[in-house]
């Protein structure tokens, strides 16, 4: 064959399998290599490449390389028939270089080849219709616990488990953001991703106010999990107040042969004047104590025997709380499980009693405590160093059972609203109290009020929710006659609706969400939750509406319920009915909720 035949015939065999796209100086190019293998080439790259993205797709590898070095590999569910929504590679600092991109597995005639593209923005509008707005969600990707939670110098960091590739659990990274009156978030970049010790689980922080690490006064001290073959524990420390962190160059810094060896938190015990991790390890938590950050001691474990056993133990926290209207303070250990929740999956107990520095003793042996009677509510932890002496507590407001699945695309998960914790004896116990955060109120606008009513059979309160964008609070008082049944449902023009009604037979608040929308999307989903109440003459409750959420707190705070919904359009309207009696309700308050 003639040179230049050949070198023609070569020419279109790479341009059958190398489709090539020019934008100004950008230039991509994508080979097939055999085996569901591909190759995408990269010159002076843009600001992001958006990779289309179809979540019931399998998930495939992809490895970027520059210079022949692996910069960092992630799974993606490339899109193989259609496209759910895009996400987007960070490329910002490669824009004079090539990049390479190795993917596998995905076929060759699978759609994202023909979508994939470089830009200099990406969009991450907020507009799916059960986008939160005062609760925090992230930008886009996916979400589960709360980490690092730490104040310094006026602001609350917020870091979280979190997957820039896809709104399904995977690549875990710490994502990040800020908040000066916990209601108002700014996103903030990335501030830990995976590394060859392996993808970075839940952990907390610490300001290292007196430089026991030897890092600098004042610097942001991060613990995590890095999640590889195995589980180990590492640190990172920050020098700017939280922006970037540099990972410390002996990580790990603690090992175990124990498969389930995670979630550090640490605290600074005055007493001992040490440092204390706890840690979750299979189902019980162990202590460990440092001067430096640094070398951990083992101390002592706590759970044989104690509190629910159904699942794993995770997420742990240690907090010394005042007991109201007392003198006195005890310690209360949070203990994030699943499964083994009250209603299935995942939910917070806790123990309360009394720490020395080394254990734990529970004051309370043979009971099990929940700190939130819904579905929606785990891995609780709260902020170090926060100010004012509070203890201001956030959850990831989800359930393994299906959080995976729940009816969001371009984002999944939001977190809690902010709760401030204390705690009160009730016939001889002490229980967590949560109180929603002050900051709070400062979302009401003006209120919608309706006069005292009473209720006997069905009273409908006709529009007081009309016009409503799905974002609000609703304080109620009610004060029983003598009924057994105290009830009310929100609901929409649809037919859907949830209803809360406490039953003064056996005591309880319930929320029953079967009828609230959406729900099919797991078979868990479609549930009642109850919580346990005082017998009383009179109830307060506020309830708190967020798009795709409920959070009903007892107004003595002596219970809260955290569930979510997914109505076809937000609740506009509301009723109220009595069973075996009547009851009056004596103020009825509706705020709508906005960010200022
Ligand atoms: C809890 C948890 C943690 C783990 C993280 C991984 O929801 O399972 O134990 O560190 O999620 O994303």
């Amino acid at each position: 064959m003639k040179t230049h035949t050949r070198t023609f015939l070569l020419f279109v065999l790479l341009a059958v399998i190398t489709n090539t796209v020019s934008a100004g100086k950008m230039n991509m190019s994508i080979s097939h290599l055999g085996n569901r293998q591909s190759m995408i080439r990269l010159d002076s790259p843009a600001n992001y490449l958006l990779l289309p993205v179809e979540e019931s797709s399998q998930e495939s590898t992809m490895s970027m390389i520059v210079d022949n070095r692996m910069v960092k590999t992630f799974t993606v569910r490339l899109a193989v028939t259609k496209i759910d929504y895009f996400v987007p590679v960070d490329l910002t600092g490669f824009a004079e270089t090539n990049v390479l991109f190795h993917i596998h597995p995905v076929d060759d005639n699978a759609v994202c080849w023909k979508e994939i593209k470089m830009s200099d923005t990406f969009d991450a509008e907020n507009r799916e219709k059960f986008r939160p707005v005062y609760h925090f969600s992230p930008p886009w990707g996916w979400m589960n616990d709360p980490n690092g939670m730490v104040y310094k110098d006026g602001v609350y960091h917020l870091f979280y488990q979190y997957n820039p590739y896809g709104s399904k659990w995977g690549n875990m990274h710490w994502g990040h953001a800020t908040t000066t009156d916990l209601v108002s978030w700014k996103h903030q970049p990335v501030a830990i991703e995976p590394d060859a010790l392996g993808t970075i689980f839940s952990g907390s922080a610490v300001v290292d106010h007196d430089n026991t690490a030897g890092f600098g006064a004042g610097a942001i001290v991060a613990f995590y999990t890095s999640a590889g073959k195995t589980q180990t524990q590492s640190m990172a420390y920050s020098l700017d107040n939280g922006k970037t962190f540099i990972k410390y160059d002996r990580n790990p810094i603690l090992v175990s042969d124990v498969p389930d060896f995670r979630d550090p938190k640490v605290i600074r015990h005055k007493e001992s004047g040490k440092w204390i991790m706890v840690l979750a390890v299979g189902q019980e938590m162990q202590f460990y104590s440092s001067t430096d950050l640094k070398n951990w001691t083992y101390e002592s474990s706590f759970g044989d025997g104690e509190g629910a056993h159904a699942g794993v133990w995770e997420c742990p926290d240690l907090i010394e709380l005042p007991v109201r209207g007392t003198n006195t303070k005890k310690w209360v250990l949070l203990c994030n499980i699943n499964p083994g929740g009250p209603f299935g999956g995942s939910a917070t107990q806790y123990f309360t009693g009394s720490f020395d520095g080394k254990t734990f003793t529970n004051e309370s042996p043979g009971r099990t405590k929940w700190m939130d009677w819904g579905k929606d509510h785990y891995a609780t932890v709260t902020w170090s160093n926060a100010p004012d002496n509070r203890t201001v507590a956030l959850a990831w407001m989800s359930n393994w059972e299906y959080a995976n699945d729940v009816p969001t695309k371009q984002f999944r998960s939001a977190n809690s609203v902010p709760r401030d914790l204390q705690l009160y004896t009730k016939n001889g116990q002490t229980y967590l109290s949560s109180i929603p955060s002050p900051e709070l109120l400062k979302l009401r606008e003006t209120a919608q009020k309706k006069g005292s009513f009473r209720v006997n059979d069905t009273y409908e309160v006709d529009p007081v929710l009309a016009n409503n964008t799905g974002t609000y609070e609703i304080e109620i008082k009610l004060q029983n006659k003598d009924a057994d049944i105290i009830g009310f449902r929100l609901y929409n023009s649809k037919g859907e609706e949830v209803d809360m009604f406490y039953n003064l037979f056996d005591n309880t608040f319930s929320m029953d969400r079967r009828n609230s929308g959406q729900v099919n999307f797991s078979k868990s989903f479609a549930t009642v939750t109850s919580a346990p109440v005082s017998g009383e003459k009179e109830y307060t409750l506020r309830l708190f509406i967020d798009k795709c959420s409920l959070e009903a707190f007892d107004g003595k705070g002596e219970f809260v319920m955290t569930n979510l919904v997914f109505p076809v359009e937000p609740y506009s309207r509301m009723c109220f009915y009595a069973k075996g009696g009547s009851y009056t309700v004596t103020s009825l308050t509706v705020y709508p909720l906005s960010l200022k």
